[in-house]
């Protein structure tokens, strides 16, 4: 049987409205990342909650749709700029039917909290 996908329209942070969609069980990074969505620095830590770069905002109705929020979710998404009261972060939402035709925004800027470990040796 062909896989389920699921429908998500994602709003850019210039504003742009991109109709994108994927399988069932994949997180909002999974598809930013197999749809080649342009979203600059977008997940830089590859979903493992080590940086707020997949932060987004969601619907009130989405949000409380979704699963509670994991500590260390909670935690990295404090750090996030921009937080709202509807923030979650992209590589912890997971598709499922009850999400198809939801509305994903992309806040304007991002805080990569690597940048901020990463005092490195000055040359
Ligand atoms: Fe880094 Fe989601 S991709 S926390």
């Amino acid at each position: 049987r062909s896989e389920e996908k699921v429908t998500v329209y994602f709003i850019n942070r210039d504003g742009r409205k991109s109709t994108t969609s994927s399988a069932k069980g994949n997180s909002l990074l999974d598809l930013v990342v197999e749809q080649n969505l342009d979203i600059e620095g977008f997940g830089a830590c590859e979903g493992t909650l080590a940086c707020s770069t997949c932060h987004v905002i969601l619907d009130q109705k989405v949000y409380n749709q979704l699963g509670p929020i994991t500590d260390e979710e909670n935690d990295m998404l404090d750090l996030a700029f921009g937080l709202t009261d509807t923030s979650r972060l992209g590589c912890q939402v997971c598709l499922s039917r009850d999400l198809e035709g939801i509305t994903v925004r992309v806040p304007d800027r991002v805080n990569d909290m690597r940048r901020s470990d990463d005092a490195g040796p000055t040359l």
